[in-house]
């Protein structure tokens, strides 16, 4: 059945392929943008494209809030750590508030979040390990995830199933993470970041897309880690992706070097979360790339 979606962060790299999406099933589709021409030259005047809460008059049958500035575009100065709350907490509690105020009903939201909620774990592989069962973190990332999830816990009277997803480094051709790392490593000159032991939590943006699919249509509701079931530790991904491109990957950068260059947010690279899909899999979702290895060849495919 056809339905009225409203999307945040429709134009970035996630959203625009949930949007891709959607339009083959016929759903009605209005993306809340800065950039409203962009919207309407991306997608032909196909979806409808808003910049204002108080140019969203319709009813809507499910919300997918993913708006938030680049978490790794910028070195975390105290302005910059400000524009990355304020770019996911104000704006879902602004969204929060005209959801109330216009009587909205929604039969499920789905709102972001990011393992980084499990704050910086490093060590073991057991002492890595989380499910949607586990603790939060402490430290700034781990904060910023919290609070972004408790300011959609604002959303919850006003829609049938409230969702946080939690999601891992999203692989796909041309953008996100990967895109930084593609020329490095296809000029040799990638490498383990630290001590090359901490986890990355990946999924492939074509899982990721599947798995939004499959909770909206379901009865799910909660946390769900969107993670692929098989995280790899940094020293695993660096071989696996300098391999796939026939390269070697021998340039380390040891931690040290890593503070220096990107100071608090070298937090992202030198710490990790083996952070599994424990409640997608009980749910008996399928990942079409359980794998990193096949997930980066398809991507290769694709680049
Ligand atoms: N990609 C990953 O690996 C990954 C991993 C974990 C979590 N996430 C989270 O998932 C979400 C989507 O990720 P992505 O990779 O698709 O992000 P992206 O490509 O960087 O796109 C970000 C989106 O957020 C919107 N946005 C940015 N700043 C905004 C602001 N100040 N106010 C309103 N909207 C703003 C942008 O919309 P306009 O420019 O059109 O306004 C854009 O559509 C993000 O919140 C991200 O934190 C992503």
């Amino acid at each position: 059945m056809s339905k009225n979606i409203l999307i945040t962060g429709g134009t970035g790299f996630i959203g625009q392929q949930l949007v891709d999406q959607w339009l083959q099933n016929d759903h009605q589709i209005t993306v809340f943008s800065r950039r409203p021409e962009w919207v309407a030259q991306r997608w032909g005047g196909r979806v409808t494209a808003a910049n204002t809460l108080a140019q969203l008059g319709e009813r809507y049958h499910w919300l997918i809030n993913l708006a938030g500035e680049g978490i790794a575009d910028q070195r975390w100065s105290e302005a910059r750590k400000q524009v990355l709350r304020a770019s996911r907490i104000d704006f879902t509690r602004d969204l929060a508030d005209w959801a109330a105020s216009s009587e909205q009903q929604f039969e499920c939201v789905i709102s972001g979040s990011a393992v980084g909620y499990y704050g910086r774990l490093s060590g073991s592989a057991e002492q890595q390990t989380v499910t949607e069962q586990s603790h939060a973190g402490q430290d700034y990332a781990a904060r910023l995830c919290q609070d972004w999830e408790h300011a959609a816990k604002a959303l919850a009277p006003r829609t049938q199933r409230l969702i946080t997803v939690r999601t891992g480094l999203v692989l796909g051709p041309r953008g996100g993470m990967l895109q930084r790392m593609w020329l490095p490593f296809y000029l040799g000159l990638g490498g383990p970041i630290g001590s090359g032991g901490q986890y990355m939590p990946w999924i492939h943006r074509h899982d990721y897309c599947r798995a939004i699919h499959w909770l909206l249509d379901s009865e799910a509701q909660g946390a769900f880690n969107l993670t692929a079931p098989e995280p790899v530790t940094n020293r695993e991904f660096s071989r696996t992706l300098a391999g796939t491109m026939k390269r070697p990957a021998i340039l380390p950068m040891p931690t040290p070097m890593a503070k220096l260059a990107f100071g608090e947010m070298s937090d992202l690279l030198l710490f990790g979360q083996r952070a599994l899909p424990e409640r997608l899999l009980e749910s008996n979702f399928a990942f079409d790339f359980p794998s990193l290895a096949p997930a980066i060849q398809d991507i290769r495919t694709r680049w």
